[in-house]
């Protein structure tokens, strides 16, 4: 098959981990005669520097064109001015905003040889296998208004909560698809006993409960579910939840699975293409070392293949590539080893069948 692949690099270690994974990619499009076309462009504070915006309109073009977009991780010391007009994560939240991907899929699994690189008890970890899906293009990141005025002679900053209807039920059944592929069982975490918005979250999950009785729904607090993910995270299978919820529970999750490094992400609309991306960011204290995880993010790209471009049996020549290297001891410094970005890439290419 022929795709076109736009892909952002972005800065601090994005471009060490997506130069990676992009070997990867096309070790495996070579193995198996398929034609993947890459172009590059500049999105977070490299584009700032260029263009003076996080992102161009013809790069939004470009990705909105494309069959899928994998990105690194944009940000940094650099761009951090509290008082800055632009910023490089307005970049972030644009595309995906620009691309119509509400739904953020983060995997976490925790592999057997790797109970030791987590600081929780490795009888907890054994077996997880969590499914977080991230509401993405909605709640507090979007929310209007948003900004700053003075109140009462102070200086006032807000932001808005809000969801609709349809933005909570398309992600909740988006969850109710998936877990009828896995253990059928949904957990949907909130905040209903303060927030509004969460009380209508959990209205629109119990209605889309009830049309799918073969799946099990629970509903659970954000506060007791970040203490669960910790205590008893194998009990928990997809979590679907709203943007910010979901973003900090996942670098939290991170933790289950040894390093904020292994975590990939894809994130997908009703049409058009996805967008894949590890969870991390661009890690400033690692960056331009060379030691920087690949791993997130050649998973992530596995997650394009399978999303994507249903590539399904090359997403999983990918994994069980990553799988064997890690089964095999191949360690990155953040799992306690010494290998390099590029050389644990190398020992996930030697793994490829
Ligand atoms: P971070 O995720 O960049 O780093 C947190 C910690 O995890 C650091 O100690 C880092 O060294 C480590 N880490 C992260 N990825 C790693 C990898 N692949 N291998 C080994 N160690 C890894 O979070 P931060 O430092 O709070 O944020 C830095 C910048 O990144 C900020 O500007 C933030 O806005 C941005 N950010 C961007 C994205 C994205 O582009 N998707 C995601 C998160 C944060
Ligand atoms: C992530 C990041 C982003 C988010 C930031 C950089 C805007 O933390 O992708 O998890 O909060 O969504
Ligand atoms: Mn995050």
């Amino acid at each position: 098959m022929k795709a076109s692949i736009v892909v952002l690099p972005g800065d601090g270690i994005g471009p060490e981990v997506t130069r990676e994974a992009l070997r990867v990619l096309k070790a495996v499009a070579q193995k198996k005669g398929h034609e993947l076309r890459f172009t590059e462009r500049l999105m977070g504070g490299c584009s700032i520097d260029a263009h003076g915006v996080a992102l161009t309109d013809e790069v939004l073009k470009e990705c909105q064109a494309s069959d899928a977009v994998l990105l690194g991780a944009v940000g940094g010391p650099k761009w951090d001015d509290p008082k800055a007009k632009v910023r490089p994560e307005q970049g972030l939240l644009g595309l995906r905003k620009g691309l119509g991907v509400f739904a953020n899929l983060r995997p976490v699994r925790v592999h057997e040889q790797l109970l030791d690189s987590s600081p929780i008890k490795p009888d907890r970890l054994r077996g997880v296998d969590i499914l977080v899906i991230r509401e993405l293009t909605g709640g507090l990141y979007f929310g209007q208004p948003k900004g700053r005025d003075r109140k009462d002679g102070h200086e006032r900053a807000f932001d808005t909560l809000e969801y609709s209807d349809f933005e909570v039920q398309r992600v909740v059944e988006l969850a109710f698809r998936l877990a009828k592929a896995r253990k059928k069982k949904v957990t949907s975490v909130d905040k209903a006993n303060v927030l509004e918005s969460s009380r209508l979250w959990r209205q629109i999950a119990a209605d889309v409960g009830g049309r799918n009785p073969d799946v099990a729904l629970d509903h659970m607090l954000v506060d007791t579910a970040a203490m669960r993910l910790v205590t008893s995270p194998a009990t928990m299978d997809v979590v679907v939840t709203e943007n910010m919820f979901g973003d900090i529970l996942t670098d939290e999750a991170s933790v289950l699975a040894g390093s904020m490094g292994m975590l990939p992400s894809a994130s997908i609309g009703e049409k058009g293409p996805g967008l894949y991306e590890p969870i991390h960011g661009s890690a400033p204290d690692i960056a331009g070392k060379g030691i920087a995880n690949p791993v997130g993010t050649v998973l992530s790209s596995a997650m394009m293949l399978r999303h994507s471009l249903g590539l399904t049996a090359e997403a999983k020549v990918i994994e069980d590539a990553v799988d064997r290297a890690i089964t095999e001891g191949c360690r990155t410094r953040d799992l306690g080893g010494a290998l390099t970005t590029t050389q644990m890439t190398d020992e996930i290419l030697k793994r490829l069948s």
